[in-house]
């Protein structure tokens, strides 16, 4: 049988040979968010370096943003569009500029906790789950610590850790190298150590940024499978990083995409809402995006962004 990932390659070049290029007035999208917002962005401004320059540009320009719980929203957009930048300051892991705006995440105002460590730490460590393209897993923990490792800061007993995280390795087919140092592991069991780390403390967010940037397709498509199945089963909220608009298209709600650090297109496919996309709508879809961004990037041709 075909993996999933080969039909969508083959429905994808049937689909370009049909209707050839689309444009971005072809969209259908509803930017309704019908959930109650997770985050909401309010003026956000993130510059690197001194703010009161002119010369330096903010990374990150946010007028207003809404972001659903209960669903996967993909930040989209080519290298150096800011994706990374809104998922630090969304995530804790940056601060927006001092005057830059507002962010709250439910009824919690960043503003508010801005000079509060401990309640940025709580956050961080209880509410949220990070997955990172290059796994940041600690180098001297075992592969079975590091999962357990958002477990033994809630203060689960260290014997219960390592029962779970077990559990957890088994899930992913590497129980066998629950001993094993992160160094001793391939890219993709680091990958699914590391998706195994963000959501076994039970987050209510989990933040990934490019999680299958270093993989092959394949094994990419199983990390984005296992935290969309968290997302489904949990009910929680995820939020994903991408510049593979094809990899992303299927596991995702809503779009966010930018560009110099501002938003271009946010919105929803409307079929999404109905029962899962057929092949050829993911693939449509997929094309369209890349179209937008194609546009306003004016960079490369559509092809050199396939898989
Ligand atoms: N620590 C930093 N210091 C100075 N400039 C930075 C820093 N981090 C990012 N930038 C700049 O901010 C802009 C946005 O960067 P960001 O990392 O958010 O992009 P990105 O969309 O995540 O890119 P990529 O797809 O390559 O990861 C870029 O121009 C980048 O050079
Ligand atoms: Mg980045």
């Amino acid at each position: 049988m075909q993996s999933r990932a080969h039909n969508l390659l083959e429905a994808r070049k049937l689909h370009r040979r049909a209707a050839g290029p689309i444009l971005p007035d072809a969209f259908a999208f509803d930017t309704d968010l019908k959930m109650p917002p997770c985050f909401t962005l309010t003026n956000v401004q993130k510059t690197y370096g001194p703010t009161n320059d002119d010369s330096v540009r903010p990374a990150l320009s946010i007028d207003n943003l809404e972001i659903a719980s209960g669903q996967t929203t993909a930040i989209l957009g080519y290298s150096g569009s800011g994706k990374s930048t809104l998922l630090n300051v969304l995530s804790l892991l940056d601060q927006t500029d001092d005057n830059g705006g507002d962010i709250t995440y439910r009824d919690q105002s960043y503003r508010s906790i801005r000079h509060n460590e401990r309640a940025q730490n709580r956050l961080r460590g209880n509410e949220y789950g990070f997955v990172f393209q290059d796994n940041h897993l600690l180098e001297h923990f075992s592969a079975a610590r590091n999962v357990a490792m958002g477990l033994a800061i809630k203060g689960v007993p260290l014997s219960e850790c390592d029962r779970r995280a077990k559990v957890f390795l088994a899930e992913v087919g590497i129980e066998s190298k629950a001993k094993s140092l992160p160094s001793e592991l391939s890219g993709g069991e680091k990958q699914r150590v590391a998706v195994m780390r963000a959501i076994a403390h039970e987050p209510q967010v989990v933040f990934a940024d490019e999680p299958t940037g270093n993989l092959d397709w394949d094994t990419g498509l199983a990390v984005m499978e296992r935290l969309a199945r968290w997302q489904k089963e949990s009910g929680h909220t995820l939020i994903i990083v991408s510049h593979n608009i094809h990899q992303v298209i299927d596991f995702s709600d809503r779009f966010v995409m930018l560009k110099d650090g501002e938003i271009i297109f946010k919105g929803v496919h409307q079929s999404h809402a109905e029962e899962k996309l057929q092949d050829e709508v993911v693939v449509e879809t997929a094309d369209r995006l890349t179209d937008v961004l194609r546009i306003h990037s004016k960079v490369h041709p559509l092809e050199s962004t396939a898989p």
